[in-house]
């Protein structure tokens, strides 16, 4: 796992990646972090406190639709302990889109007022996207971009390429997001990642893979996970993960020549059906570090 993402992540790509955000948040006054709902810790940028500096930023719980409502409500509530502003919002269907204005607003407060106190009546915020790859930051922009047509061509004093799109009266954002490394130094993170498919399967054996999201389900015991395999809930505390998932293998005929289960197909089933939220809602990580 670690080793895709070190060739995704050599380090003159990181260096790069990096100068491109530093002039990017030079056009900006606040940032907003796209973050997979479901893995609210392995899917943000380690470094990101240090490159933002004191930029204010939003966290957008994207993918909500596929996490656990009471775990994204309680991951909210966490973040606004720590005085920061997050929405669950769910970019395929655009739900929940509407409130990112109101809350960039929020964490710009101090600065519009600021400006505001200088006269300038309704001073234009501008805003970029960062997040780790496959988060949504795509689907994001072009979901903003398809409500907001308008789209601010290219203006002296900002580097030729740039495009913007208006948000709302005081709002702009930039239509290039940041692209951020995961982190590399720690094997949950890794795996979590590989378990919503933001690391490709190639790159790690499906079938550890499908049993120590096992190891998981076991424990959390989703009710939609149960009855789509017609488990017994008593069974998954004793039971070892790599014989559920011979038993989910074999509950699906998932058989090859001379009767032996086809565990590698099962994985594969397994963890298509957990990415695409058919084993229910489910959310790996909550903030009280519970299921890590
Ligand atoms: P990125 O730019 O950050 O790399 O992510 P991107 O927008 O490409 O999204 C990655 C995948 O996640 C896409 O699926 C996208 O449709 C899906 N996605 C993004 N936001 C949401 C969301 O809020 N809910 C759900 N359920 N899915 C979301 P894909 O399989 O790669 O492509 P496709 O299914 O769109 O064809």
């Amino acid at each position: 796992m670690s080793d895709m993402q070190y060739i995704q992540w050599f380090p003159g790509h990181m260096t790069k990646t990096k100068r491109q955000i530093q002039s990017s948040l030079k056009l900006v006054d606040a940032v907003a972090e796209i973050i997979d709902a479901r893995i609210p810790v392995s899917s943000r940028n380690p470094d990101l406190n240090k490159l933002i500096q004191n930029k204010p930023r939003v966290i957008l719980l994207n993918k909500c639709d596929m996490a656990n409502q009471t775990a994204t409500k309680m991951w909210i509530d966490h973040y606004a302990k720590q005085g920061i502003t997050a929405i669950a919002v769910d970019c395929k269907s655009g739900r929940n889109l509407n409130k990112f204005p109101a809350a960039v607003n929020t964490v710009m407060k101090e600065k519009i007022q600021r400006l505001q106190a200088k006269g300038m009546k309704n001073p234009m915020m501008r805003i970029m996207i960062v997040g780790i790859p496959n988060v949504g930051k795509s689907s994001f922009i072009n979901k903003i971009a398809k409500q907001n047509r308008a789209k601010v061509e290219d203006r002296p004093g900002v580097t030729r390429g740039n495009q913007w799109f208006t948000i709302s009266k005081n709002l702009e954002m930039l239509d290039t997001p940041g692209v951020l490394w995961p982190r590399f130094d720690d094997k949950i993170v890794g795996e979590h990642l590989a378990f919503t498919g933001a690391v490709k399967d190639q790159v790690v054996d499906v079938e550890l893979l499908a049993m120590r999201l096992l190891d998981f389900l076991k424990k959390l015991k989703p009710a939609e996970f149960i009855s789509r395999f017609k488990l017994e809930e008593t069974e998954l505390d004793s039971i070892e993960s790599h014989e559920l998932l011979s038993i989910i293998g074999k509950k699906r005929g998932m058989l090859i020549s001379g009767g032996e289960i086809d565990t590698e197909r099962a994985a594969i089933m397994l963890l298509d059906e957990f990415r695409s939220a058919k084993l229910g809602r489910i959310t790996v990580e909550m903030p009280n570090g519970e299921l890590r």
